[in-house]
């Protein structure tokens, strides 16, 4: 199905965390919305190890809470509210038999809101955003005291200066597979969205951070990369000759790195796709062959009036040069339906979009209108049943694409890179060239390499795939080919 990218999960990998520090204690972190948040979470991790906490998926046995939030739609931010009225009662328990419990909200929420979340939900003892994590010890101390602390400052590169030191420290182990950011923040005001407000002005790290941050990653056992930003592609980094590198550039570079056989980046904007980052589509073998590529709406009056700067005919002609580059490449999108003034012509167009365009998948929303955007002004607003119909249309047709492309993987022979185990016994879980999960049986020590897998079923998300005997950890050389291939 086409559902969101929201991430909700208990995060933070035990494993990840050493048990050092004077005082243990426990962590509990929720995580909301997007991949940056998962990235950011997994940094808090790193930071609060030499403090002494170990992450708890069980949100009775922590010391601290840390629900790092979305602000994106109002559904997400208001499950915030939610959560926390359940985390009142632990706290009110937990303080029955005499324990303490600290309650952070971090992420976009807390950059929006501010001093506003502790007066709605006062058993918050601190509120930090996006771009402070980094300063948690300090904080929690603070906290500690009885002040209650808010910390909305944008402050960028101090939190880009810690995660170099950060990646400068020893090697730790790190899962197969993992986020790296290059540039937070957005300069594009599409008008309905938060972002720019609550990831503050686009900034991009320099080429020797990422680099290095990439290099450690693979020391520790990356194989798989996705580098993330709001609008990655519009990153732009300096580098060490002087020159300022665009995405094709740094995507090169980073494939040169011994043990990352795996590139990713995610989201895109369609204006930001340039000539060399499209060609790295064609030259690299390391990078995956998917690509999220929002697009939003079909109608060019919408696409106007959203800011978004560009036209459907536009978008068409930049698929075709991806897709010249590489006729493999399975294409994503998100997709906003009920923004303000959207007729049944403009939905249609946005439907008629969708069937030119084959998606692989797709995210789709109602418009959700935020306080302080342009959009939420507008006349026009589109009742909420049409818009409940619209998107059920739209994701049927989105189901049906996907289900379309995952059908026709079937009989081939591709490069799974095994992350975890799987839900049945002797069963691991792998992702695809094309980002399906592909659950396979396959031996535990199989975790943390790149096999050749054949896809014998499918199903609306997930490939199913058998190992090819005399199993090789293949290095990340087959994305996709039918089973004649010598491989
Ligand atoms: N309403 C609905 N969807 C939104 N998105 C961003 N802002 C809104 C909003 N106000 C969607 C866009 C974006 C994705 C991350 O979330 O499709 O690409
Ligand atoms: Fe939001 Fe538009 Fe920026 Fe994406 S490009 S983060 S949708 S303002």
């Amino acid at each position: 199905m086409t559902q969101r990218q929201d991430v909700e999960k208990a995060d933070l990998n035990a494993n990840d965390i050493a048990s050092a520090g004077p005082e243990k204690r426990k962590v509990f972190v929720k995580t909301y919305g997007c991949q940056m948040n998962v990235y950011d979470s997994e940094r808090m991790s790193d930071v609060l190890a030499p403090e002494g906490f170990s992450a708890t998926e069980n949100v009775e046995e922590a010391d601290l809470v840390i629900l790092n939030t979305c602000h994106i739609r109002e559904k997400a931010a208001e499950k915030v509210y939610s959560d926390l009225g359940r985390i009142r009662k632990v706290k009110e328990a937990r303080a029955l038999e005499g324990k303490d419990m600290m309650v952070g909200v971090a992420g976009c929420v807390a950059q929006a809101e501010g001093e506003e979340i502790s007066r709605r939900a006062p058993i918050v003892d601190l509120v930090f955003g996006p771009q402070s994590y980094h300063r948690l010890p300090k904080l929690l101390n603070d906290a500690r005291s009885g002040q209650k602390v808010v910390e909305t400052e944008f402050d960028i590169d101090s939190k880009f200066k810690h995660l170099s030191e950060q990646a400068a420290r020893p090697v730790m182990k790190r899962p197969p597979a993992a986020f790296l950011t290059v540039q937070e923040g957005c300069d594009k005001f599409c008008t309905f969205c938060v972002v720019p407000y609550t990831r503050g002005a686009e900034v991009s790290r320099s080429v020797e951070q990422i680099v290095d941050e990439a290099r450690q990653m693979a020391a520790g056992g990356v194989r798989e990369v996705t580098l993330l930003g709001q609008n990655v592609n519009g990153w732009h980094g300096q580098a060490s000759d002087g020159q300022t590198w665009g995405m094709g550039r740094l995507l090169r570079e980073l494939a040169q790195i011994d043990g990352l056989d795996r590139l990713r980046y995610t989201t895109s904007h369609p204006r930001d796709m340039d000539d060399d980052l499209i060609e790295a589509h064609r030259d690299l073998k390391e990078l995956m062959p998917y690509l999220h590529l929002p697009v939003q709406s079909g109608s060019d009056k919408i696409l106007a009036s959203m800011n978004r700067k560009h036209t459907r005919d536009e978008y068409f002609r930049l698929i075709d040069r991806i897709r010249t580059m590489n006729p493999d490449i399975a294409m994503s999108g998100d997709f906003i339906v009920g923004f303000p003034g959207e007729t049944d012509q403009d939905f249609e167009d946005t439907m008629d979009l969708i069937r030119k365009v084959e998606y692989g998948s797709a995210f789709s929303f109602k418009y959700s209108q935020r306080p302080g955007t342009p959009g939420a002004l507008m006349e026009d607003q589109v009742p909420e049943d049409v818009k409940t119909a619209r998107l059920a249309e739209l994701q049927e047709l989105i189901a049906s694409q996907q289900t379309a492309f995952n059908a026709s993987r079937q009989g081939m022979i591709c490069d799974v890179l095994f992350e975890r185990k799987g839900r049945n016994p002797g069963q691991l879980v792998g992702k695809s060239p094309w980002l399906q999960p592909v659950p396979v049986d396959a031996p535990e020590e199989l975790i943390g390499t790149i096999q050749p897998v054949e896809i014998v079923g499918i199903g609306s998300n997930s490939l199913f795939g058998t190992l090819i005997a005399g199993h090789h950890d293949s290095g990340g050389m087959i994305t996709g080919g039918v089973k004649e291939i010598a491989i």
